[in-house]
């Protein structure tokens, strides 16, 4: 599969490579330039065990890309996870700030050709998803598109291991194709008998 991922810190990293780890193409985009031109050379901006050998290994095979301009990535990809920050809201109420997720999806809509599964990683509350959907349909009316949502609960220190063997997968659909894309992304995992839990999209 071809594999996109919006935001190339902790998380959108790990998963980035270790789908491609899977025999997934992958393209990891990042704002910063700094970082993607790290990753680019062979540099892993996180300390994080087996990180660096799982990206350089498949960087290698040509199955793991960097770039920071997602003008090509976005309409390659079949599937786009969401993987930005969503730091504490600076009003101090508690809440998550979800602004560069929405500002992601403002960015990806344009540029959507085909059928695009998008995936929400970032961790985010209730309601996030069909936000999202709201935003890219009313930045591109043509789109055609399932969103979805896939919490990530790796732990730093431990996040090759928490990815690769998971307890479980959750994965929230609102269509069945969006739930066998999703399958297919992480067959390796339901080959290994990692339960998929299957949820509404907006109780997952
Ligand atoms: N770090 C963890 O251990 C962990 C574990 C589980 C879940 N999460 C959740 O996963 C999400 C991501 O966390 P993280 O720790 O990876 O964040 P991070 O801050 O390390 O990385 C986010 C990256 O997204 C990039 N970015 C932001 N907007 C972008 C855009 N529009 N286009 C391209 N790149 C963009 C930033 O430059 C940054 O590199 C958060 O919601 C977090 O709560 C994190």
């Amino acid at each position: 599969m071809k594999i996109t991922i919006i935001g190339t810190g902790y998380v959108g990293l790990v998963s980035g490579a270790c789908f491609s780890e899977f025999g997934h193409e992958v393209i990891c985009i990042d704002k910063d330039k700094d970082k993607i031109s790290k990753l680019q050379s062979g540099t892993v901006p996180i300390y994080e065990p087996g990180l660096e050998n799982i990206v350089q290994k498949n960087a290698l095979e040509q199955r793991l890309k960097f770039d920071t301009d997602a003008s090509k990535a976005v309409p390659w990809a079949d599937t786009i996870f969401i993987a930005v920050g969503t730091p504490s809201s600076r009003r101090g109420d508690g809440y998550a700030d979800l602004s560069f997720i929405y500002d992601a999806a403002r960015e990806i809509a344009p540029l959507l050709t085909g059928y695009t599964l998008i995936v929400n990683k970032s961790t985010s509350p209730v309601g996030t998803a069909r936000q999202v959907a709201r935003i890219i349909r009313e930045t591109n009316q043509d789109a055609h598109f399932d969103i979805a949502s896939n919490p990530e609960f790796l732990r730093e220190g431990a996040a090759i291991n928490d990815f690769m063997k998971p307890d479980r997968v959750v994965i929230g659909v609102e269509t069945e194709h969006a739930a066998d894309v999703l399958k297919d992304v992480y067959k390796p995992l339901y080959l290994i008998e990692t339960p998929i839990v299957q949820a509404d999209i907006e109780t997952a």
